[in-house]
């Protein structure tokens, strides 16, 4: 049961897809407040779990820190921070009182979960314009669902999305992609998909390709396709001011980029210089951009990862003007006590400022409404102008798309990656958190950057990362400019990292179907152990080890130099090692805490008690699944339903799809 309060004039997002009537009374848990902006204050009991957020900081309880929903382009992920790339502002209160929140508001927000006063749960924002979807059922899990249903599908990839993918940020030439090829190929490493960092455009202006090293691009994209290989080109949000070039003059000529007060274009800078931002929230705006996607998509591209969405602001033409006004000043100073720390706090937050913020305009339909107000859209529209020009370009056909920004609704069209995280243990760790939370929020098709996108990687860390990204949707490695290369063949123990991404690609037929079944009936891929095992008080507050579909529980270990790691079993589970040699190793497990030891290159999983999961032979390449040869590992007689579809159409429903395998007795 769903109840919609709405405050003042709330900005529709197309968040929620159900129609809901809105209700007259007050909201049956907690204290409104909206004398000065908006406050929901709730007392929390002591043992309440606070669950959602989808992308932010910390755990999957969200008890005992404060989180601001405000689209950051901030790559320092350290512990402290409150804000991340997206605004996901749903969460579920379980305990005395069970209920789900979602505030739907596109503005900057802030949930202080314990923060301030340790039972204390305040939400608060600036303006009392938003609707409040207060969701009631017996158990979290319950109402994760329902919210789910609300807010419609999420996102579903094509199935060699669920390969794995090999990125960096640096791949200037067709050698530099060929040598991808090559590493992983003659290493016999499973690969999918080579990502197209911003160095394949020209002058990093979207939609163009480097003139000198990608002229025929069909005929290259159409090379890798012959070796089962996708390029997967990013775009970026602005878009370069050049004259002579297409998209900026007819961005210009349409009146599709967000303007000033005065109506004149903003003007912001990101990798090309200075850009202009596409107004995503102005419908033709939107169709024009999405439009835009068909250069690369017949040119034989398949899919993409949308960037610098929140929309990242380098430096603004007004925030540089008064920078050079302040350097001025400081120049014609000629006291010694020049105050360099005022000149250093400018430069500091040049980059993604407020003030930025309040100096562009969105056109709404035919409404002026201030950037500020809308903040944490931007990502989102960006990738559903993507997602319904592809609708366009190809209905029958699954494009791969994730964005880094987002909001609660962009899962509809596509998946999200987290970011730029580092190379660091803790970060591994985060990952792991994350997953069930961002599922809750509706994302699905989502991971990190495998082995930390800044900072160099270790061996060991891409390793164990690699193990963690068996399971996730998103399977990548990507990184910075200037780290420490961090493609798999790279390194000393390549054959390690072969038979780590071979357990992938035999988990993909149960992958594939869990993530379907998940994607059709709006539940979770990944859960926390609690929605599970409700009362089993250990399980409860387990926070590094999930579940994942129906059948099966991850503990990846996130450790340096850990020989294994402690796993809880809240009921008996048969424990099942992928070694690196493609043995499989099976030993039941009683209820209760167990130390498991697991080497670098293998692959932990749990099957429950009476289940048991499909398994593919190993293989190269999605295209090259046999999923005809698969066995069952499990319980004896267990069976399992399997979906499996074509990976490309859309004919999701047809009970064809679904097949009862049973295993023997
Ligand atoms: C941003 C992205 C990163 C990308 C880089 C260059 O930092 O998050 O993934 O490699 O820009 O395009």
């Amino acid at each position: 049961m769903t109840k919609k309060y709405v405050y003042g004039k709330p900005i529709c997002t197309d968040a929620v897809l159900t129609k809901i009537e809105a209700e007259q009374g007050t909201v049956p848990y907690g204290k409104i407040a909206t004398e000065n902006g908006f406050e929901f204050a709730y007392q929390m009991d002591a043992d309440d779990i606070v669950y959602g957020l989808g992308e932010a900081n910390r755990g999957i309880n969200k008890r005992g820190y404060c989180y601001i929903s405000d689209c950051a382009d901030d790559p320092e992920h350290t512990e402290d921070k409150r804000s991340f790339y997206a605004a996901h502002n749903f969460i579920a209160i379980a305990g005395k009182e069970t209920f789900g929140l979602f505030f739907d508001y596109p503005s900057t927000i802030t949930f202080d979960i314990g923060y301030t006063k340790i039972d204390m749960l305040r939400v608060s924002c600036d303006e009392a314009n938003l609707n409040l979807y207060v969701i009631e059922g017996e158990t979290p899990y319950e109402i994760v669902k329902q919210f789910r249903k609300m807010i419609g599908r999420s996102y579903i990839p094509p199935k060699f999305a669920f390969g794995f993918g090999q990125s960096r940020w640096g791949y200037e030439t067709k050698e530099d992609f060929r040598e991808v090829l090559q590493g992983y190929r003659e290493n016999h490493i499973p690969l999918d998909m080579i990502y197209m960092d911003i160095d394949y455009m020209q002058d990093f202006k979207d939609f163009s390709l480097n003139e000198k090293e990608f002229s025929d691009f069909p005929a290259f994209v159409q090379e890798m396709k012959e070796n089962h290989i996708r390029l997967i080109p990013i775009i970026d949000a602005g878009v370069k001011i050049e004259d002579g070039y297409s998209v900026y003059e007819e961005g210009v000529a349409g009146n599709y980029f967000c303007q000033r007060e005065d109506g004149s274009n903003f003007v912001g800078a990101v990798w090309p210089g200075p850009v202009h931002y596409p107004d995503f929230l102005k419908e033709e705006a939107r169709k024009w951009f999405g439009d835009q996607y068909r250069f690369l998509t017949e040119q034989g591209i398949e899919g993409f990862w949308n960037d610098m969405n929140e929309p990242s602001i380098f430096y603004s033409e007004e925030s540089m003007e008064e920078t050079k006004a302040l350097l001025k000043e400081l120049a014609e100073d000629d006291s010694k006590d020049l105050p360099v720390w005022v000149l250093m706090g400018k430069l500091g937050s040049l980059a993604n400022s407020h003030e930025d913020y309040k100096r562009f305009y969105h056109d709404i339909d035919g409404e002026k409404v201030c950037h500020e107000k809308v903040h944490n859209l931007y990502g989102y529209y960006m990738t559903r102008s993507a997602g319904e020009a592809f609708e366009r370009i190809d209905p029958d056909k699954r494009f791969l798309m994730f964005s880094r920004s987002s909001y609660i609704g962009m899962h509809r069209y596509g998946g999200i990656w987290t970011g730029d995280n580092k190379s660091w243990w803790s970060h591994l760790l985060l990952n792991l958190k994350m997953l069930p939370s961002l599922n809750m929020c509706g994302f699905l098709y989502a991971g990190a950057d495998l082995g930390g996108f800044g900072a160099d990687t270790t061996e060991d860390l891409l390793m164990r990362w690699v193990a963690l990204g068996v399971f996730t949707p998103l399977m990548r490695n990507h990184a910075a400019k200037g780290t420490r290369k961090q493609e798999c063949y790279q390194f000393e123990h390549i054959k390690d990292f072969r038979s780590l991404i071979e357990v992938r690609y035999r988990l993909i037929p149960y992958l594939y179907s869990e993530y379907m079944k998940a994607a059709l009936t709006d539940d979770l891929y990944f859960k926390p152990l609690a929605f599970v095992y409700p009362n089993d008080e250990q399980a409860v507050r387990i926070e590094d080890q999930m579940m994942l579909g129906n059948e099966i529980m991850i503990a990846p270990v996130y450790t340096q130099n850990a020989k294994g790691r402690v796993v809880y079993l809240p009921e008996e589970m048969k424990f099942i090692k992928f070694l690196a040699d493609g043995v499989i190793t099976e030993k039941i497990l009683e209820k209760g805490y167990h130390f498991i030891e697991v080497a670098l290159n293998e692959v932990p999983l749990f099957v429950r008690k009476g289940k048991c999961i499909p398994v593919a032979a190993p293989t190269e390449t999605v295209d090259e699944l046999d999923e005809e040869t698969i066995e069952l590992i499990g319980y004896e007689g267990a069976s399992y339903e399997l979906y499996t579809d074509d990976g490309v159409g859309k004919d999701y429903e047809n009970p064809e799809h679904y097949k009862m395998l049973k295993m023997e007795e």
